[in-house]
């Protein structure tokens, strides 16, 4: 049975493909069309699917979608006219915005695809976050929590799912909470206050919460009040998101916590403001990790299970999701690694294939490389034409070069097989580089990445001697696998891991199993035997502003474009002749004998 699953129209859109009962591509718009956060109909990435299948259009036995449209426009609607006349101005674009395009989507997917309207599927879009976060972890019983912004109505969902070998599947969902009441939203708005992008910038505000103090946190509660019923209810009169497109704050907000931060200045954390932005964020970020630890703790409470999957856009918070795993009583905490919109896609497609048609359930594989792959070849070619040094070896060889590369603080962009799915780079569209200095930080900040100096850069280690570098506890190296966790870095290494190590002591890791991406593997193991500390610096092989790259030919334009030395693509490697010629000797500042 062939099944599509798309998610569109808000943000971040993909398309997923399974084929009895297993993923075999998913792939987010943004990386085939280059506009980042792409959020239209996902064409290039259906026709990536279909074309990796070798199916066509008419093979397909149903295509899901994954949310209901008609449901949220009914909360567009109901919201606009609860909200008037202080929403006169927004009502009109909100409606025009809905009845575009977005709620006829039967229609649209069929012509796109040019099949029968009889074939086009809706999931609830909590049901397909449920799903991808279930149906995905190696679990075969979990409560299951669901966190978002907002989907239909529904913005957190808590529940249990149940697979059984080869036999049915059963997701169920317990209750609910619903627009405007919701954590996504209350984050959102700090991040909007803070000046930066929401539904794309909350990561920042999470980097920024590290240097403040949670000073305001009374404040924050003033916002949000917990029921009796473990639940939650914003207080409105701070919010404006519900009324208006235009701003998510209101002017009482503004007065409780001062004048927002211009986004055209940056964050001074010297001077009163930029701390108090600093002490916004820690705030805001102390009141969501407390409120999920709270309904995390119920949750585990009713269920009584060991296992708990975490889904939605929310569940991208590294540090609430290490406090859950140490906090709720839940021995495992899996998150998928696109938890977010884009990852509905694999959701709603699995959703529709367990429980709606109730096929046989699979244990799938567990790793993020659903995208399209690289070809070095390609690159090769190209490069030679362009002058540059290029080499291609067998993997032994290659990895031993470029771990020469990495200790000579050369900085690697490294492409291999399948592009990742999700927002992060897992170690096949990755920038590598020696993690030991704050000097190779601030180099890949100025000459890469051009970003916030207090954003930090995340590491990637060996399952294997995680524990050696890490302050991992039970359960964590499952939340590191697709670097959903943050935590401490060992007090004896942070001065020789200065540049993945972030202010308050701690790092986004990734913990590597051999099995997951060999060659990635194999290389922090050589470089390990280069330097004596087998961790890299780890971050998504993009330019700011720029998707992940996903081709060859993608990497090879980032590679020209800013500092990275050498290029790497399946057996190819490629050295700028600039970095050719100002090669550094490998690093002599690490002590092997010390470690
Ligand atoms: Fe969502």
């Amino acid at each position: 049975m062939n099944i599509l699953g798309i998610s569109a129209h808000y943000h971040d859109s993909a398309a997923a493909l399974v084929i009895d009962g297993v993923p075999v591509c998913a792939v987010q718009e943004e990386r085939l069309s280059r506009h980042k956060g792409d959020a239209a109909f996902p064409l290039l990435a259906i026709e990536s699917c279909l074309q990796h299948a070798g199916i066509e259009p008419d093979e397909l036995d149903a295509v899901v979608f994954y949310e209901r449209p008609m449901l949220k426009f009914d909360r567009i609607l109901t919201c606009g006219l609860r909200a008037f006349p202080q929403s006169w101005r927004a009502f009109p674009k909100a409606m025009k915005n809905s009845l575009g395009e977005k709620v006829w989507m039967r229609g649209i997917i069929s012509s796109h695809l040019g099949m029968s309207g009889r074939k086009v599927l809706f999931t609830e879009h909590h049901q397909s976050h449920a799903a991808a976060a279930f149906l995905t972890a190696p679990t075969s019983r979990a409560a299951i929590m669901t966190v978002d912004a907002v989907g239909e109505w529904t913005t957190l969902s808590v529940g249990d799912g149940e697979r059984v070998a080869n036999g049915p599947t059963t997701i169920k969902r317990f209750r609910d909470i619903r627009f405007p009441h919701s954590l996504g939203m209350l984050y959102s708005t700090f991040t909007a206050y803070l000046g930066f992008k929401v539904n794309e910038d909350e990561y920042k505000v999470m980097g920024l919460a590290a240097y403040g103090q949670p000073t305001q946190v009374e404040h924050v509660r003033k916002l949000i009040r917990h029921t009796p019923d473990g639940a939650f209810a914003l207080d409105l009169n701070y919010f404006e998101f519900h009324t208006t497109a235009q701003r998510s704050y209101s002017s009482r907000f503004v007065e409780l916590f001062g004048p927002p931060r211009n986004p055209y200045e940056p964050i001074d954390l010297d001077t009163a403001d930029g701390q108090r932005f600093a002490d916004c964020a820690a705030s805001v970020q102390q009141v969501l990790e407390d409120t999920l630890v709270g309904l995390a703790q119920a949750l585990h409470q009713e269920t009584g299970l060991p296992d708990l999957c975490l889904g939605g856009g929310v569940a991208l918070n590294g540090v609430a999701n290490a406090r859950i795993l140490a906090e709720s009583g839940f021995e495992r905490v899996f998150v998928p690694p696109a938890p977010g919109d884009a990852g509905c896609a694999i959701g709603a497609a699995l959703y529709c294939d367990r429980i709606w048609f109730g096929n046989p359930d699979h244990d799938l594989p567990d790793h993020p490389f659903w995208g399209p792959s690289v070809d070095g070849s390609e690159l090769a070619r190209v490069a030679r034409e362009d002058g540059h040094l290029v080499g291609e070896c067998h993997d032994g060889a290659l990895i031993n070069q470029i771990a020469d590369d990495l200790a000579a603080d050369h900085i690697v962009g490294w492409m291999e097989g399948a592009l990742e799915f999700g927002p992060r780079a897992l170690g096949h569209r990755s920038i590598l580089a020696a993690p030991h200095t704050i000097e190779m930080r601030d180099r890949l900040n100025r000459e890469i990445k051009y970003r916030e100096p207090f954003r930090p850069f995340a590491p990637v280690v060996p399952f294997e001697v995680a524990e050696r570098y890490f302050d991992i506890p039970s359960g964590g190296a499952r939340l590191a696998r697709f670097m959903s966790g943050v935590f401490p870095v060992r007090r004896e290494w942070r001065s020789r891991l200065q540049a993945i190590t972030h202010v308050d002591g701690t790092a986004r890791v990734q913990v590597l199993e051999p099995a997951m991406a060999p060659r990635l593997h194999a290389l922090l193991e050589a470089y390990g035997q280069r330097t004596g500390i087998p961790v890299l610096l780890n971050t998504s092989f993009n330019l700011a502003g720029e998707p992940i790259v996903n081709r060859e030919v993608e990497g090879y334009s980032t590679f020209l474009r800013c500092g990275i030395d050498v290029l790497v693509a399946g057996e190819t490697r490629v050295m700028k002749r600039k970095a050719a010629m100002t090669k550094t000797p490998v690093n002599t500042y690490l002590n092997k004998e010390a470690v």
